[in-house]
């Protein structure tokens, strides 16, 4: 029985996992942390959903030692200081929070240097399969003349653009043409801005309405083109993805992983 502390648990993706968690009987929620937790807040239906979870508006309210792992999908600025507390009590982390800047990528790696903790801004299996997918047809593709673009589509409430992932899939194109990341990265075309670089990787940002997560990757050529397309149907995915990760994360020697290093899929598929 994995004892689970969940952050930004009252959030749309920290909401999914406690629903996905009550069919799982390896898992008992035992600390939900939320900064607009307060019991008198809660309605009553949560209030007897979270009936004996110890609530807490941040860890300093916590209790360390009642939490075998923490999972995470809040915002930057409070996945950072829920890291330092997985840091500072020796707790292996699933960290799926996204739009982390470089100073706080940097915190991250120091606070978790001495936990098993896997970061991953996408958990979908599917999606970390597209990955591999997209290096790939990058290796087989770099004779021919392809020009790489990526669409991202979300619904209107994300904070951040480009979305994590979508920078992921140009990173992976990049690094496979050696080209410098992220550089190469063009998102704002407007006006006469003449004809397109050839070392130029386009990521274009739609936000509406519930729109879930969709991320089409283009290899156009002359003549033809193919696109590999992944869409997530609602949250399940990443709530079966963040299950999958808690369960192998928990007995890891301490460092940082991602979704790749769990599925071990090879960098090449074929
Ligand atoms: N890795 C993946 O597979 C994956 C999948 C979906 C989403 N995500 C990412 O997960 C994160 C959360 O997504 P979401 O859709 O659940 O967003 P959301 O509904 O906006 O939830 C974010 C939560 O962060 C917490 N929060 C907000 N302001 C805070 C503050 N000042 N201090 C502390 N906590 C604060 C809140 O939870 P409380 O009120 O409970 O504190 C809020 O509900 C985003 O970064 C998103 O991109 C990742």
């Amino acid at each position: 029985m994995i004892k689970l502390a969940i952050t930004g648990a009252l959030g749309r993706m920290g909401s999914a996992m406690r629903a996905h968690l009550k069919n799982q009987p390896d898992f008992k929620l035992v600390l939900a942390v939320s900064h607009r937790l307060e019991k008198k807040e809660l309605d009553a239906d949560l209030k007897r959903e979270l009936e004996g979870v110890q609530l807490a508006g941040s860890f300093l309210d916590a209790d360390a030692k009642i939490v075998d792992a923490i999972l995470d999908f809040s915002i930057p600025e409070a996945a950072v200081e829920y890291a330092r507390f997985a840091g500072n009590h020796g707790i292996p982390m699933v960290m799926g929070t996204t739009g982390f800047n470089q100073e706080q990528l940097d915190k991250l790696a120091e606070y978790l240097q001495d936990v098993p903790c896997l970061v991953s801004p996408n958990m979908s299996l599917m999606m970390n399969m597209v990955y591999r997918l997209v290096g790939n047809a990058t290796i087989v593709l770099d004779d021919y003349d392809v020009d790489v673009e990526i669409t991202e589509r979300h619904h209107r409430g994300k904070r951040n653009a480009p979305s994590d992932t979508a920078l992921k899939l140009a990173q992976i194109v990049a690094e496979k043409r050696h080209w410098p990341f992220p550089e190469v990265v063009k998102h704002d075309r407007w006006g006469m801005i003449g004809e397109r670089k050839q070392q130029e990787i386009g990521i274009q940002c739609l936000r509406g309405g519930d729109v879930f997560s969709e991320h089409e990757i283009m290899f156009a050529g002359l003549g033809e083109r193919i696109e590999i397309v992944h869409r997530a149907h609602s949250l399940e995915s990443y709530a079966r993805g963040a299950v999958r990760a808690l369960h192998w994360i928990i007995n890891r020697p301490p460092g940082v992983y991602d979704m790749l290093d769990m599925l071990g899929l090879p960098e090449v598929l074929y």
